[in-house]
């Protein structure tokens, strides 16, 4: 699991900020606490300096086992004191304790497992929210979902060509969502074809979302968006943020490219459409590619490799019917 830099930022951001609000919430209490029972500041305080005078003991030699077997009992007795002090006032026994989100990590996203640091699941589920939510605002996934594509809108009539979208469609419908439920990182890539308005970036953003509900990354781009991005930072030299960039590109599970071909297409966006498919497909990493363009205008703006390679490594879906905005 890759997420993009913003991603992670943001959602270790998060994590952190839950750790610091039960850490604060906690000194919080034991303040309340402190005025309302002192003898507890009393108690702490002897609890605190319990490290000091054991490492005396140890340091005085003589008894120094007997003195810190004492110094033990005192402890234990000091803590229980604390409990009784706390229940009896109406308070539970952990109420000084912080109260973090997860208890099996404390929120700080990592657990220590047979020597080893694993990333704890609590954290795991935060990253694959934030991917959620960062897509969310370019458009919103709960409406492009696999149960709201309705399959009435393509006509069952066939085309000048004798293809009838229907059927087409229905195919194209169930190819996407067995590819979206038995999705892996080693996936195969798609190439979306079709006029406007057909769905296109409806299923993928349906794809996108049940990746994503499996614990995948999704990073969803829109081509002329990403494009003027990578060629600002090129051209202005700002050569780290171009590899920030084609870095989360690069890493995540699944990425969409939606809308290629309505980029302002420079020969820099077309070598940079060309080399990030490849760099992609030659590490085994699915892609969803969507454009309104057919295969002559891809060879013409992308090269004929482009789409030689295209070809081999994608299932080409070809989108049938009639404008859906139209229609709805
Ligand atoms: N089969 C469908 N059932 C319900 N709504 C649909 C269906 N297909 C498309 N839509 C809706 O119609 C609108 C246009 O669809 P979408 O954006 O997916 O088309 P597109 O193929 O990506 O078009 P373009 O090539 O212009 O980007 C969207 O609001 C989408 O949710
Ligand atoms: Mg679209
Ligand atoms: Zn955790």
């Amino acid at each position: 699991m890759a997420y993009s830099k913003l991603v992670f930022d943001i959602a270790t951001e998060k994590l952190n900020l839950r750790r610091n609000s039960a850490l604060n919430m906690a000194d919080y209490r034991k303040s309340e606490i402190h005025k309302a029972i002192p003898r507890i500041a009393e108690i702490e305080r002897e609890l605190s300096s319990f490290g000091i005078s054991a490492a005396k003991a140890v340091l005085n030699g003589k008894d120094a086992v007997a003195e810190l077997n004492s110094l033990k009992e005192n402890n234990l007795a000091l803590q229980n004191e604390l409990k009784t002090l706390l229940t009896s006032n109406g308070y539970s026994e952990d109420y000084l304790e912080p109260h973090f989100v997860c208890d099996k990590c404390d929120d700080t996203g990592y657990i220590e497992l047979d020597n080893k640091t694993i990333t704890c699941e609590c954290y795991k589920k935060l990253l694959s929210e934030t991917a959620c939510d960062e897509l969310n605002k370019i458009s919103p996934l709960s409406l492009s979902t696999f149960d709201s594509f309705n399959l009435d809108y393509y006509s069952e009539t066939p085309d000048d060509k004798g293809r009838v979208p229907y059927k087409r469609m229905s195919q194209i419908y169930d190819y996407c969502l067995n590819y979206a439920k038995t999705f892996t990182d080693k996936s195969k890539s798609l190439l979306m074809k079709g006029e406007t308005g057909l769905g296109k970036t409806h299923l993928s953003l349906a794809i996108a979302n049940e990746v994503i509900s499996k614990g995948y990354s999704v990073v969803y781009v829109s081509a002329p968006d990403i494009l003027s991005k990578l060629e600002r930072e090129h051209f202005s030299y700002s050569y780290s943020k171009e590899h920030e960039i084609m870095q989360s590109l690069l890493e995540c599970d699944l990425l969409i490219i939606d809308d290629l071909g309505t980029e302002f297409i420079t020969q820099f966006t077309s070598a940079a459409v060309y080399n990030l498919f490849n760099s992609r497909i030659s590490s085994g990493k699915p892609v969803i590619i969507n454009t309104n363009l057919g295969v002559k205008e891809l060879e013409d703006i992308y090269s004929q490799r482009f789409v030689s390679r295209a070809k081999a490594a994608c299932a080409v879906l070809d989108f049938l019917g009639t404008d859906i905005r139209f229609i709805k």
